[in-house]
């Protein structure tokens, strides 16, 4: 019997922007990864769903990047926008919007929000006193100060916390406190801030985190900050900064994070103009759309107060739900660089299907904050035996049986409706568990039913009887029914491993799967023949990822915070970097090297493909960036300072073995390799 289709939901989902200065990594993956299932199943079950997403423009640390690469950050961004919607389309992410925080539409809704705040009364002006480098000229952010702990004396801390005893402070408690910028001793400064007074939200805030919006752990971590009370928000950047000029001020920007946000609201704006969606439908005070917010747990503070005050403040509606999750660790390490566990999106899908990473996170995730690990051992053994030999088994078996046998056509009747009707009904229980966000709840179930679809194959046994005429038909039967459990498996999954599905969905040929036709088998049709769907993972991959993540990518996340920042724009000169100890120095091998071959790259802009002889008869391969600078033939012969010891790093023209040494300034052009003095040989060690 079939009861009438349920009101279609219209629903608004949110996965937090990416910063501007980075890469898209594993980290990232594992919450667009989260939301997109998410998502798939609301438009598997035909509800109205849209999904937002775009790069995270402002800030200093992209200012400063963008200075680096010798680019406007306009430009930059621009850059890194087209990349990362590369990126995460890769992995099957379908955003119906990825768009930027730096556009117009954002600017509009942070004056208008920031406006009516002001109106409201909720802004204020106050003067406060910031650490300032002499030097650099430039307002200090907290993590731009470095000294000694004032609770523990611990040596070389942050300005605003110590990470061996835990404690927070402002950078103006540090003991010797130094610019890591110049190093010089910052000095105090006065400037004008706009503040939020978010103070004034205190009651409406603490009725909204208990009214069902928040996981039990953010609300009761929330608990805390409400007792220690609440405070002004400082919204205010000062110049050099890449931001929207704060309306009525000289000189002051926006902080990254008030105009973040709203770049959810702007995003969907850009969306619903091109493509005629009612965005009051989804953004009034009173609208009754379903909106949702997919973040990590770092950035609760700023979702879970800053933004429902400023909405409230502003007369828009507010969040149906915050969905926070924890932190992707690789090999039981945090995701680190130095430790070789920092993984980009890139690096992995050069190697692998992002199918495997998406059934792995999904075997993982739960609606909680916990963090996730990535075991690389655990990760194949677990794909292998769950989604290959489990799952796919199941259609390769009887597919292959199918095609050869039966001209791939399927029975008429169900060999055992009876076992097609339980797998049908388990769709309520596995949607519930997806709806909640528990899936590897959802995993197990999907997982439990293969098994069942497994044993019943294994009974029957259809490959013995095909051997036998008065069996054959059965044969045909069972294949039949087999193929229709998978059928539903593949709905089930279809949210999780989207390529795979389609392929299956391509085998069957009868149109897409959705949970509306679950319950309808497909019988008495002639099917595709069947190709392979999906091969194991091999451990050879891994170990590609692995080693790429040893080197440096190009473009990589830097393990910093927003507000970690550096020279002022227009500056030519790069900030003296942190300070290292001989040790530190030591770990780097230098070398001289002379160019034995020089040669263009032809599909890379920038690069020269350079073999190097170190001495005693040891050549290396090196991709350097210095085409612009340099005829290659000019630089057969020359010596040159080479790093000896940088882990290979895997490009598109070959492997990379190494660095040469060059100079230059980020705002010019000019390029200048080193070179020794007459009479350094090849391999003498540089130090
Ligand atoms: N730009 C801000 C978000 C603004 S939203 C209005 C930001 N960007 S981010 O690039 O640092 O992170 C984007 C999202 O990825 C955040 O939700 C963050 O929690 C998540 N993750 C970044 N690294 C992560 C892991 N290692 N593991 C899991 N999620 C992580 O924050
Ligand atoms: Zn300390």
């Amino acid at each position: 019997m079939k009861t009438s289709p349920a009101p279609k939901r219209q629903i608004l989902v949110t996965s937090a922007l990416p910063y501007a200065n980075g890469s898209i990594h594993l980290g990232h993956m594992l919450e667009y990864i989260q939301s997109d299932i998410w998502v798939r199943l609301q438009k598997l079950r035909l509800n109205h769903c849209y999904h937002i997403c775009g790069t995270d423009a402002h800030g200093t640390p992209i200012m400063i990047r963008a200075q680096k690469e010798n680019v406007d950050p306009e430009e930059w961004v621009k850059r890194i926008n087209k990349e990362e919607i590369e990126d995460i389309s890769a992995f099957d992410v379908a955003f119906d919007n990825f768009y930027t925080t730096h556009s117009p539409e954002n600017q509009a809704f942070a004056n208008e929000i920031y406006l009516k705040l002001q109106a409201k009364g909720d802004i204020v002006i106050k003067t406060i006193e910031q650490s300032y480098d002499p030097i650099q000229n430039m307002f200090l952010p907290d993590r731009f100060v470095k000294g000694e702990c004032p609770k523990c004396g611990a040596k070389d801390q942050y300005g605003d916390s110590c990470e061996a005893c835990g404690a927070t402070y402002n950078p103006t408690e540090l003991k010797n406190a130094v610019s890591t910028l110049t190093g010089a001793t910052p000095i105090l400064k006065q400037t004008d801030h706009a503040f939020f007074k978010l103070e004034n939200y205190t009651e409406k805030l603490k009725n909204w985190t208990v009214g069902g919006h928040l996981q039990s752990q953010i609300s009761n971590k929330l608990g805390e900050w409400f007792e220690a009370g609440l405070k002004s928000w400082d919204i205010t950047r000062d110049a050099p900064y890449f931001g929207f000029p704060i309306p009525g001020l000289v000189d002051k920007y926006f902080y990254v994070w008030l105009d973040a946000p709203i770049g959810y609201m702007a995003s969907f704006k850009h969306f619903c103009d091109k493509n005629n969606v009612d965005f009051n439908a989804y953004w009034h005070k009173d609208s009754t759309t379903e909106l949702y917010h997919f973040i990590g747990k770092d950035i609760v503070y700023f979702h879970a107060l800053f933004w429902p005050a400023m909405l409230m403040g502003a007369d828009f509606r507010t969040p149906t739900a915050i969905f926070a999750h924890g932190f992707l660790s690789v090999d039981g390490q945090k995701m680190s660089k130095s430790r070789g566990t920092f993984i980009t999106a890139r690096q992995y899908l050069n190697h692998l299907n992002p199918d495997y990473l998406r059934y792995y996170f999904a075997a993982k995730l739960g609606s909680g904050v916990d963090d996730i690990d990535l075991n690389f051992q655990d990760f194949i053994q677990r794909v292998n035996s769950d989604l290959v030999n489990k799952f796919v088994n199941i259609g390769s078996r009887l597919g292959a049986i199918l095609s050869k046998q039966f001209e791939s056509k399927l029975s008429a009747n169900l060999d055992k409706p009876e076992l097609y009707d339980h797998f049908v009904k388990q769709s309520e229980e596995i949607g519930n568990s997806f709806e909640q966000r528990e899936y590897h709840k959802a995993i197990r179930e999907i997982m439990a039913l293969a098994d069942l679809a497994n044993q019943y194959v294994d009974q029957e046994k259809p490959w013995a009887l095909i051997k036998n005429p008065e069996t054959h038909a059965k044969a045909q039967a069972v294949c039949t029914l087999g193929l229709n459990l998978f059928k539903i498996l593949a709905t089930y999954l279809k949210p999780v491993v989207p390529s795979l599905i389609i392929k299956i969905e391509q085998f069957f040929n009868q149109g897409e799967f959705t949970w509306e036709n679950l319950a309808d088998p497909i019988l008495g049709k002639t099917l595709n023949p069947f190709t392979s769907l999906l091969t194991r993972i091999d451990q050879k991959q891994v170990d590609l990822i692995m080693q790429e993540a040893q080197s440096n990518p190009e473009l990589n996340t830097t393990e910093t915070t927003t507000d970690n920042a550096a020279a002022p724009a227009g500056s030519n000169i790069e900030p003296i970097a942190e300070i290292i100890n001989i040790d530190d120095f030591g770990k780097i091998d230098l070398r001289v090297a002379k160019i034995v071959k020089a040669e263009a790259v032809p599909e890379a802009e920038k690069l020269l493909k350079l073999t190097l002889d170190i001495g005693e008869g040891r050549h290396r391969q090196v991709f350097a960036g210095i085409k612009s600078a340099y005829q290659p033939e000019a630089l057969e012969g020359k010596f040159t300072v080479m790093v000896a010891n940088l882990a290979p790093r895997k490009m598109r023209f070959g492997l990379s073995e190494g660095m040469v040494l060059a100079a230059k300034n980020p705002n010019e052009s000019g390029l200048y390799i080193l070179e020794p003095h007459d009479g350094a040989k090849p391999g003498m060690r540089v130090q």
